[in-house]
Parts: C-alpha cells; structure tokens; sequence
C-alpha cells in the first residue's frame, strides 16, 4: 500500500481551479520531488497532503487524499493529529523568535511532554538528525534568528522531526540558501528517508535529480508525469516534461 494516495483531487481558490483530478501514488522511505514552472500548483499540491489549505479562505477541495489508507478530508479526522504525523518545511526559514532549544520543544511540549530530560532528548536527537548539533550543542539557549539562514533552515527541519512526523513536506527547502547549506540539506534528505516519507517541490532540477527517486512535473494545475525520476529526466514521455527538464520551457 501507498503511504500517501491521492485520487481525482482537484482544487478551487474561488472560482479559480488550482489543482485538476491529480492522481498520485507516495511510497514511504522515498523521496518524491514535485517539479514544473511558477504557478503551477506544486505548492498548493504540497498543502492539501497535510491540509493546510484548511487556513486558506475559499479553498474548495473535491477527491480524496489517503494517508495510510484513511480519508485525511473525512469530518471525523483529527487535524491536530494530521499535522503532528505529516510535518512541513517552508521555502523561508522561520525559526520561532525563542532559544533554539524552545524551537525543537515547543511541539513535544504542545503534546503534553514535561519533563527536563524527556525534552533534552528530544532536542538532541532531532538537532542530530537534522546535522546540526555540532554547530550548535553549546549556544543551545541562543535565540535561532541569530542563526545563519542554512543553521535556521536545519532547525526548522529538526523542530518538525521532534514530533516524529511519519511524513516530511518541504516546499522548496534550500531555494534561500547558499551551495554549502543546500549540499547539507540534500544530504540530509537522503537520510532522513530511510524513517521518513519525505515530499519535496524544487525549482532545481540537478536537485529533484540528486535527491529524489519519484518525480512529478506539474503544469497549469495537471500532473502531466509521474514516475521514476531518472525515468524524467532521461526519457520523458511527454513532450512538455522533456521542454522543462531540458531548459526549452517557455
Ligand atoms: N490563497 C490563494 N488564493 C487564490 N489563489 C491562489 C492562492 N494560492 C495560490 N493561488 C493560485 O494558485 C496557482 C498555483 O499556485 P501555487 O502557489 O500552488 O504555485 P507553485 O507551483 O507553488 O508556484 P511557485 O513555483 O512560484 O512557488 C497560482 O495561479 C496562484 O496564483
Ligand atoms: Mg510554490
């Protein structure tokens, strides 16, 4: 079974339709990168996987997005629960303006955990996790906006592993920072997915091709393919797919 699937979603801001009938098959332990031009869908795809459109006024949703076979749309399903299993990182580091070490415990403490060393080791793993505790083990009461926007980004990734998602979305991660930071986050995701469902929309192509092992090319709210993402990039089978990850698009 899929860790995540997807059926006939489409998706209205208004009246604009943003997503149409989108099919898709997520597999746990792997990487799946969503690709394709600006405007495309790629982010509002990205936040129905964890219902984030929730928070977005006159956002309709029709089809069914599966999460370990359960219907994350029904009325019964426990939001709360939802985003504490599917976590996300955004395109702009946006540590809390606290200690890192209230960065990482401020969801265990939102799920009622209490105690000094329960929560320092939680800390620690998750900054381990996330190839950070070295650089930051001894400044752990430091506020993380002092941090340099690479340490933030990692913060971020490890203030979601601290609730142990089962699944990662990261909306174009490492488009903010610079070669060294990217190379340890694409590192970083190659790891996290021996645990994680990670789902991942880039603008870099070398990127969805180093990190990924699914990739999806979105256009004009469709998902025009779908597949192995060597397969993509080698031998697309549309004609558009194989513009866009030839750099002939537009
Ligand atoms: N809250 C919103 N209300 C109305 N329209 C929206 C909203 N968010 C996105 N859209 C529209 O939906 C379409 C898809 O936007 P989306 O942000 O998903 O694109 P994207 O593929 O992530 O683009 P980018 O690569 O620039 O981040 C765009 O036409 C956008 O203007
Ligand atoms: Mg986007």
């Amino acid at each position: 079974m899929s860790k995540i699937e997807v059926r006939d979603l489409d998706l209205f801001y208004g009246d604009f339709q943003a997503l149409y009938s989108v099919d898709m098959d997520i597999k746990a332990n792997e990487v799946t990168a969503f690709i394709g031009p600006s405007g495309c869908g790629k982010s509002t795809f990205i936040k129905t996987l964890n219902r984030m459109n929730d928070l977005v006024e006159n956002c309709k949703i029709n089809g069914t997005v599966k999460i370990d076979g359960v219907d994350i749309y029904k009325p019964s399903y426990d939001v709360n629960l939802l985003r504490k299993n599917v976590g996300m990182v955004f395109q702009n580091p946006n540590p809390f303006p606290m200690s890192i070490f209230d960065n990482i415990a401020y969801g265990p403490r939102t799920h009622g955990i209490k105690s000094k060393k329960d929560l320092e080791e939680i800390v620690e793993r998750s900054l381990k996790n996330a190839a950070i505790w070295d650089e930051v083990k001894d400044k752990l009461n430091r506020n993380a906006k002092s941090l340099s926007g690479g340490q933030q980004q990692r913060i971020c990734i490890a203030r979601a592993l601290a609730v142990e998602p089962e699944v990662l979305l990261m909306d174009e991660p490492t488009s903010a920072l610079d070669p060294i930071s990217t190379m340890k986050i694409e590192d970083l995701v190659s790891e996290l997915k021996e645990k994680y469902t990670i789902v991942m929309v880039t603008h870099n192509m070398q990127q969805a091709a180093r990190v990924s092992d699914k990739t999806a090319f979105f256009l004009q709210g469709k998902v025009l393919e779908f597949g192995e993402t060597d397969q993509i990039f080698n031998t697309p089978k549309n004609e558009e797919t194989e513009r866009y990850v030839t750099g002939r698009f537009g």
